[in-house]
């Protein structure tokens, strides 16, 4: 246990750029292993979830190669063999608390000819699989979880699970969440197939699935909510990935820069990709003050948009945050239901309730914590839906906070802390490393 004792801070300046996108990085792992050949990837981040994709696919036979540059990036190499050169690991994976590398590893697995077994972490080992699990059996996977309910009764499959595939058969499937890690890993199988794939989605998610495929010259086409994949051809490596800073470590600067006064902030080189802007976009209607600027030029990620954020001190007011924009900003709920807090009026977020199955309840964990700081916080729950109202207060009150062991709870309530009035004590920040072991190290120097 690690705690943090927070003094409130009274500006912020200064310039960052932050490590790569941790979705990103963990498909630059899978594709370049499945893709013949060497795929370089810069601005690689140094978090504990994408290490595990990294130590994944070297039990499943793949050289990778990890070096740290004189600025302290990382770059990653990876020698990959082919969509059927993986290996039967000797000994069952250990995926640690990453449900990225979890959920996407079920679709690669899926493909193969040989048993697997993956075993989670404490966290993990709670959180939700049959969504995954239910279209790959139907591709043809056989999959033995550990079967057990939802609170709401519901029947639900969770880690370990071993996992045996090959001979799969092409499928469409109409997913009933909208999850950017199903989507991606039923994609992933659909390389295995001989036909077409299809995955409808109910709301757009996060697209970098597809426009990394497309980058590997996998044949996919993308048309609104529905994605198609043909197997049964090798993919091709671009030879070299840079990855843009992550858009959801950013959200914790933006939203600081925002509440407190005397703030200047910019933030270089971060994913702009529309279907992770969803932050961008609603801070700017409640009222912030960023602006925006592409980069262009010769050392820039080819797939995906990225640009400069630049932060000023605003006032901000309360919005209505609709259902259909929850994918778009899903990471970032915790830090805007801070943002929200301290916003004049009433906020809504709308169809929320994925929240409850994260690296905690972050319903449960972000509304006991502001709620103690002196948050006025409210949860609708019906069978169908449920959403947060949050009526803004002028003033948080520094109190003693728990990080629910979740990477995100904990960065948000350090932005709560900063901007409160007297001291807040989160109890245990360790599992900050899970995403972003930089981010005290950044923030810092940047507060006044
Ligand atoms: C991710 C998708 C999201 C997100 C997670 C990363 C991804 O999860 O919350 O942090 O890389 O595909 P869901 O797909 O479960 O919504």
């Amino acid at each position: 246990m690690k705690s943090l004792l927070i003094k409130p801070a009274f500006g912020l300046k200064g310039e960052i750029a932050l490590s790569g996108d941790k979705s990103i990085a963990h498909r630059s792992i899978i594709l370049g292993s499945l893709a013949p050949g060497k795929t370089t990837i810069e601005n690689f981040p140094s978090n504990k979830d994408c290490q595990k994709t990294i130590s994944a696919f070297k039990k499943l036979g793949i050289k990778i190669r990890q070096k740290s540059t004189r600025k302290g990036d990382q770059v990653i190499t990876v020698f990959g063999k082919g969509l059927k050169g993986i290996k039967k690991p000797k000994t069952a994976i250990f995926v640690g608390d990453s449900g990225t590398t979890l959920r996407l590893l079920l679709g690669v697995l899926a493909g193969q000819n040989f048993e697997t077994k993956l075993i989670a972490g404490k966290s993990l080992s709670q959180r939700p699989m049959l969504r995954v699990t239910e279209p790959l059996r139907m591709m043809g996977a056989k999959i033995y979880g550990q079967t057990g309910k939802r609170a709401n009764g519901q029947r639900e499959e969770y880690p370990p699970i071993i996992i045996n595939g090959g001979n799969l058969k092409a499928i469409t499937y109409r997913m009933s969440v909208a999850s950017a890690q199903v989507k991606s890993a039923v994609l992933l199988a659909g390389l295995y197939t001989r036909g077409k794939t299809r995955v409808i989605e109910p709301i757009s998610t996060r697209d970098h699935a597809e426009r990394m495929l497309k980058l590997f010259k996998a044949r996919i086409k993308v048309q609104q909510n529905s994605i198609v994949i043909k197997g049964g051809q090798e993919l091709v490596s671009p030879g070299k990935i840079i990855i843009p800073g992550d858009i959801s470590s950013a959200s914790f600067f933006i939203a600081l820069a925002s509440l407190l006064p005397n703030a200047k902030l910019r933030i270089r080189k971060v994913s702009l990709n529309p279907s992770r802007y969803g932050i961008i976009r609603v801070l700017k209607r409640m009222g912030a003050d960023i602006k925006v600027s592409k980069c262009q030029g010769v050392k820039v990620s080819r797939f995906e948009p990225m640009g400069d954020i630049i932060v000023r001190s605003s006032s901000l007011r309360g919005t209505t945050v609709r259902k259909e924009e929850i994918p778009s900003l899903i990471d970032e709920l915790p830090i805007l239901m801070v943002a929200a807090s301290l916003a004049k009026g009433r906020t809504v977020f709308e169809g929320v309730g994925e929240l409850r199955v994260k690296e905690t309840d972050r319903i449960r964990s972000m509304s006991e914590n502001l709620k103690k700081m002196g948050a006025i916080i409210q949860i609708n729950r019906t069978a169908k839906a449920e959403n947060i109202i949050i009526k803004g207060v002028k003033l948080l009150k520094g109190a003693k906070v728990k990080s629910f062991g979740d990477h995100r709870t904990a960065m948000s309530m350090v932005v709560a802390g900063l901007k409160a009035q007297g001291k807040t004590l989160i109890d245990d920040i360790s599992c900050i490393n899970k995403s972003f072991p930089d981010f005290l190290a950044l923030l810092k120097p940047l507060i006044k």
